[in-house]
């Protein structure tokens, strides 16, 4: 297929354009680079440094949007949420838009766990209750509303995959904010040298030790899953499925197991609780697996830290 990967300079956009070309499709990756590297986008691949915005003359012959190119720090889109509403609903619109003109009928669409806010029960299944706690997960909800109503009024088809907390490298694709707030890259910064210690945000959660769970998806099992989406897509249809690896490890767990792969002692200093984490978050991706045969192959959380440190060891 031809396909348009917006966003496929950036970690998870990456590793999906790479997967894509080496599944024989035709990708064009289009990035503005505010957060991308160049460098990330696969050989085999074309590329346009352009915003969403800009994307009619790349929509041109596509089959189908993998749509990735999104502002995606929790903390930041409370500090400005106007930000966020323009570039992750405004600019999706725009996108849409420009996707009905030429004739593009498919999308995949990156969501994310951050959707359902504090959770009711766990795991969480796509028929929970969305009460996102952030302006991040409420503009990527706007996002999947707007699919829903677009795939009854245009016909458009498409798929939501709801991420859950992503992690590990594939090959030279790895994680490289230029602001760092996830857990693993932070944890593995520590035994790099870059910085001294890590932070653990909160030990007083109802947790079995007290700090939060997660549920950690390797970006190769990630990937494939939009592969599968991507075959998945029926026109006038909005299909939404969780992606995560079903177990939940908790901070400490996660510090231990970096200390284990990596025969670093990574201090750690207990610090105040980040507001808006929620407790415990883990997937139920029970619908994927039912519906698309997806099901992660690399759930070892030792493998996940593995292949971000090999990644990260590499190109220190
Ligand atoms: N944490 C620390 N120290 C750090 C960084 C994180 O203790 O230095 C803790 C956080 O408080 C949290 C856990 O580690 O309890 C995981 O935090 P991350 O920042 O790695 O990931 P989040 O669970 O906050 O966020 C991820 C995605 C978001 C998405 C969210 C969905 O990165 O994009 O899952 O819930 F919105």
């Amino acid at each position: 297929m031809r396909l348009l990967v917006t966003g496929g300079a950036g970690y998870v956009g990456s590793v999906v354009a790479a997967q894509l070309v080496e599944a024989g499709h035709e990708v064009t990756v289009l990035d503005d680079l505010s957060t991308g590297h160049e460098d990330a986008v696969p050989e085999g691949a074309r590329f346009v440094k352009a915003n969403i915005t800009e994307a009619s003359d790349a929509l041109d012959g596509m089959d189908a949007v993998l749509h990735f190119a999104a502002k995606s720090l929790v903390g930041e889109s409370v500090a400005e949420p106007g930000l966020y509403w323009a570039s992750n609903l405004g600019a999706t619109l725009a996108l849409l838009d420009a996707m009905r003109d030429k004739g593009v009928g498919r999308i995949v669409f990156s969501s994310t766990a951050a959707t359902y806010g504090e959770p009711e029960r766990s795991p969480i299944e796509e028929g929970d209750p969305t009460r996102p706690t952030n302006p991040y997960g409420a503009t990527k909800l706007a996002v999947d509303t707007t699919l829903s109503a677009f795939a009854r009024m245009r016909g458009l088809g498409a798929v939501s995959l709801r991420y859950f907390n992503v992690a590990g490298a594939y090959g030279r694709y790895r994680e490289r904010h230029t602001v760092e707030t996830h857990l693993i890259p932070n944890v593995l910064k520590v035994a790099t040298g870059e910085r001294e210690s890590v932070s653990v945000f909160g030990t007083d959660y109802p947790t079995q030790d007290g700090t939060c769970v997660r549920d950690y998806i390797h970006v190769a099992d990630l990937a494939r899953a939009h592969l599968l989406a991507l075959e998945a897509i029926t026109p006038g249809e909005h299909k939404i499925y969780n992606l995560g690896s079903g177990t939940g490890f908790s901070v400490q767990e996660v510090i231990s197991v970096c200390r284990e792969v990596t025969g670093h002692e990574i201090p750690a200093v207990v610090g105040e609780r980040r507001p808006g984490d929620p407790a415990v978050l883990v997937a139920s991706s029970a619908k994927i697996q039912r519906e698309l045969g997806w099901k992660a192959e690399r759930a070892s959380l030792h493998e996940i830290v593995s292949d971000a440190w090999g990644a990260l060891s590499r190109n220190a």
